[in-house]
């Protein structure tokens, strides 16, 4: 096991959509797990591979309501293929996206198709907070961040203040 470096906003790959995985073989065996021990590390209740900077289609999500238990489960090559319903999730936020929450218009229940560690097929249904972090997770799976569901305003003013730290950092240097 090991724990996986994070990758931050404003890194381009955080845009890379991921590629649907062939084959679950020993590699991406040990991806999975060290994926989700960098979650429990952080802790997040979710982690897309993109994050860590691999092509892989697949995420980890926390299955317990004790985040000091490693309980989790992994979707490979995640779909969604219906949905229902709007929720505005208040404070998300993203391992990727530090010091910054907002509101985010989800949709409350989604129906995910992928694969499971086995690699058999599994359609699962979820809804409200656990809907909001798949449907984070496929998002971080195409290029997508939450801070593009906010108004433009306050993406700006984020990537305002980002810069402003970036600017700072490399000033010390
Ligand atoms: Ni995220």
């Amino acid at each position: 096991m090991a724990l996986l470096e994070i990758i931050k906003y404003p890194d381009k790959f955080l845009k890379h959509t991921a590629t649907p995985v062939a084959e679950i073989n020993d590699e991406i065996l040990q991806l999975i797990e060290d994926m989700a021990e960098t979650m429990y590390d952080e802790p997040g209740v979710g982690l897309a591979a993109t994050q860590v900077g691999r092509d892989e289609r697949l995420f980890v999500y926390n299955i317990s309501d004790n985040m000091e238990k490693c309980e989790y489960d992994v979707l490979i090559n995640p779909e969604i293929i219906s949905h229902e319903g709007v929720k505005v999730i208040e404070k998300e936020g993203c391992l990727s996206v530090p010091d910054y929450k907002a509101n985010v218009k989800r949709f409350a229940s989604v129906t995910v198709s992928g694969l499971n560690l086995k690699g058999e097929s599994v359609r699962i249904e979820v809804q409200d907070m656990m809907a909001a972090v798949f449907q984070h997770e496929i998002d971080h799976l195409n290029g997508i961040l939450f801070i593009e569901h906010i108004s433009a305003l306050k993406r700006d003013m984020y990537k305002r203040r980002i810069k402003k730290k970036l600017r700072k950092k490399a000033k010390k240097k």
